[in-house]
């Protein structure tokens, strides 16, 4: 089955297309073609995601990208039909996506069996563009559209290895289940208990901010770019024990498995203020370890607490925050006998691969299809 798919949840814009053949252990797949554009330089001077910016930017690239990475799949032929009104008048509220969707009618329909995009969580008027978009190529080229769960999107970018142009097959083999997903994003953190394929439960959560929420504004506190977590990661490798910046292990030791990041955040910025003119470069060093130690101490006790608990046999982590070095490193390490996975590098942020794997899982396993005119952006839409 060849699978076109959809990302704008943030501040990515990503197409790719999938062949993906088979289910449970024998899941396999190609990847076609697959690009992802960054909007992150253009946020950057707002310290953050913008997100009347987002929608504007994914409506300017998503058709560039889409003929790009169509390309990529040979799949580009040009025709000669005219333009549809009715189509168009599905982006009316995307005027950027709406112009350069004149493009799409002057070439032929692909040999796409699906289409799968992010409905949320997310930016609403950023999943909105990947919506629409990905409604009026279905309805031009009459290919079912299928929204997918970007946070299942993360917990299954395990399956993804970073050697991109090779068959895909070895991921689905390594789970075992019960498993238990421990999402660590920019918007959320979660843990997911799987108990198979098609089912999820979350059993924690954090009750404030996320813990990328926590790296990007800790960051900021500290006089660092936008998205913090690389910078403050960069930081930390220099930094080391000092007593003077001690920090909170916010709800380490409360009786479930939620989390709350937006203390420790705090804890953080009225260090700063104290400080004052003594905060040197090396201090923001210390401050940088000690702010992830306290990050991988909660984030590990409450994981190896959950897999006690629900006998768990793989652990899966996906989300942005999986690409910090220091916390897959201290979560590898949990126990000999509990298989840990990581997406591919650079894999752990946001991507359309992983949109197209959750959907054609969410397919495999007969997820209801919902009708195409009741698809709609949920920027909280939970498992
Ligand atoms: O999953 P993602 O790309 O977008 C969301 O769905 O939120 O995650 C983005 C988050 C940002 O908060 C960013 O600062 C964080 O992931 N991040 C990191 C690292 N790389 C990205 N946090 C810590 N260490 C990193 N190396
Ligand atoms: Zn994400």
């Amino acid at each position: 089955m060849k699978i076109l798919a959809i990302e704008t949840s943030c501040d990515e814009t990503s197409v790719s297309i999938l062949e993906a053949t088979g289910q449970g252990d024998n899941l396999s797949f190609s990847i076609l073609g697959n690009k992802t554009l960054s909007q992150i330089d253009i946020h950057k001077e707002f310290g953050g995601v913008y997100p009347t910016l987002a929608k504007r930017e994914h409506g300017k690239n998503l058709v560039p990208i889409t003929l790009s990475v169509l390309k990529e799949a040979n799949m580009l032929i040009d025709s000669s039909e005219g333009k549809n009104e009715d189509i168009l008048s599905i982006m009316d509220r995307e005027p950027e996506l709406q112009k350069e969707f004149e493009k799409i009618f002057k070439i032929k329909k692909p040999e796409i069996d699906l289409i799968c995009v992010t409905s949320g969580p997310g930016l609403e008027p950023a999943l909105w563009v990947g919506i629409n978009f990905g409604k009026a190529l279905s309805k031009l080229w009459d290919i079912p559209l299928r929204p997918v769960n970007h946070m299942k999107g993360h917990v299954f970018s395990f399956l993804v290895d970073e050697k991109l142009n090779e068959k895909q097959k070895d991921g689905a083999n390594k789970i075992s289940f019960p498993a238990l997903s421990l999402l660590i994003s920019g918007g959320h953190t979660e843990l997911v208990l799987i108990r198979d394929w098609d089912n999820y439960e979350v059993i924690g959560e954090t009750v404030d901010d996320a813990v990328g929420e926590a790296f990007d504004k800790v960051a900021r506190i500290l006089g660092l770019p936008y998205p913090g977590g690389p910078e403050i990661s960069k930081l930390a490798e220099s930094g080391k024990e000092n007593w003077q910046v001690e920090l909170p292990r916010p709800m380490l030791h409360s009786k479930n498995y939620n989390f709350s990041f937006s203390g420790l955040k705090t804890a953080v910025l009225y260090l700063v203020k104290d400080l004052g003119q003594q905060l040197t470069e090396d201090i923001k060093k210390d401050i940088a370890f000690e702010f992830e130690n306290a990050v991988i101490e909660v984030l590990k006790t409450k994981t190896e607490r959950a897999i006690k608990e629900h006998g768990i046999k793989t652990l899966v982590v996906g989300g942005g925050v999986a690409a910090n070095k220091r916390i897959r490193e201290s979560l590898k390490n949990i126990s000999d006998e509990l298989n840990v996975l990581f997406p591919g590098k650079g894999l752990s942020t946001d991507n359309s691969i992983m949109i197209g794997l959750a959907g054609y899982i969410d397919h495999v396993t007969g997820k209801t299809l919902t009708p195409i005119d009741e698809i709609k952006a949920d920027s909280s839409l939970s498992f």
